[in-house]
């Protein structure tokens, strides 16, 4: 049976990036009838320092994040990793499977851990061993992400097939990664070849989930564009970085296809353009924010929120682990 896992770290603000590559498919995929289970991963989020008052402040952001995006609570399973120990009890049987040189290879090791590899921590390269046990603890089929996390995927599906030779086993599936949609890989609003992310220095390369509706307008306003007028065809994007990632992101919040998009745009110029996506994102993301902000209010529910969760991952998680033990050798 087909069930969906997929993690976000709690180690800082929620970006239109997090939304469009996942959260927002994520609500949408729940709605399919598929089980789903959504992680807070703050086991991960501390292979790099985080300060403890910020990191639970930023865990309970961010479910609030989930249930504003329209993940229901009650529907799919939301929870944060450090309460259900069967991740970190299974990543450490995955380190004993995993390569050192497969961890060596991960990109994201190579731009975190920055030259001085000496002094990274022992987990920010077993990050993808523990990403892996998310994902298999509950034998997950169906990971949506986005583009930059497909490598970690590919790890995934190694690790299980490992485990699965060096046992003689058929117990872990092998792990389909769901990349789907216009928005797989929203980029910075200031330069086109780079990514849309938190760590970014600038605030205004990025949409925050927690923008108010002038600000919103205004980093859409300032985004760096080409002087040209959109063209007739998506083709027309292809060297046009910049300009592509307004329409993908025009596209994916208005749940339309980009030759759709481009079909009703084409030939207009930013000065007309931006203001009708600085409008479509205000419409979308403003209730959001709303959301998000009357529900931190209230922490104790966000907690019981995820206890309850925890409680319903482990029902799935704590047997997959037991089995999986048995399979190593390990004597109960
Ligand atoms: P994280 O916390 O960096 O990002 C969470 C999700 O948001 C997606 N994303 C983006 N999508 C499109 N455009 C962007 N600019 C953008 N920035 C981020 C990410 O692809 C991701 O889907 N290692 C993971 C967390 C994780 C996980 C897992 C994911 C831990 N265990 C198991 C899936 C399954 C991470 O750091 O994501």
């Amino acid at each position: 049976t087909p069930r969906v896992f997929s993690g976000i770290q709690p180690s800082g603000g929620l970006t239109l990036g997090n939304y469009l590559g996942a959260l927002k498919r994520f609500a949408d995929s729940q709605d399919q009838g598929v089980q789903s289970v959504f992680c807070m991963v703050d086991m991960h989020a501390i292979t790099v320092w985080q300060d403890p008052e910020a990191l639970r402040r930023q865990t309970r952001e961010l479910t609030a994040g989930f249930i504003a995006s329209g993940v229901d609570p009650e529907k799919s399973i939301l929870f944060n990793q450090s309460q259900v120990a069967e991740h970190a009890q299974l990543a450490w049987i995955f380190n004993c499977v995993a390569r050192m040189g497969w961890m060596q290879r991960m990109t994201q090791w190579k731009d975190k851990a920055g030259k001085n590899t000496q002094n990274a921590s022992l987990g920010l390269l077993a990050y993808p061993a523990l990403m892996a046990a998310d994902i298999l603890v509950y034998h997950a089929t169906h990971v949506p992400v986005g583009e930059d996390q497909k490598q970690h995927l590919e790890l995934t599906r190694d690790i299980a097939i490992k485990f699965n030779n060096d046992y003689g086993v058929d117990f872990f599936p092998v792990t389909e990664p769901v990349i789907e949609g216009a928005a797989t890989r929203v980029m910075s609003l200031r330069d086109g070849s780079k990514k849309m992310s938190k760590s970014d220095p600038s605030d205004m390369s990025r949409i925050n989930l927690t923008d108010d509706a002038d600000t919103i307008a205004q980093k859409i306003r300032k985004a760096r564009t080409d002087p040209e007028p959109l063209p007739d065809n998506a083709e027309g994007l292809a060297e046009r970085p910049e300009a592509r990632n307004l329409v993908n992101i025009y596209a994916a919040l208005a749940d339309l296809t980009v030759d759709q998009v481009i079909a009703e745009h084409a030939g207009q110029q930013f000065g007309t353009f931006k203001p009708a996506l600085a409008d479509l994102a205000v419409a979308k993301l403003e209730p959001i924010s709303t959301e998000m902000k009357r529900l931190t209010a209230d922490p104790a529910e966000i907690d019981a929120i995820l206890r309850r969760g925890s409680e319903r991952a482990r029902e799935i998680a704590s047997p997959i682990l037991a089995k999986t033990y048995e399979i190593v050798g390990m004597v109960r």
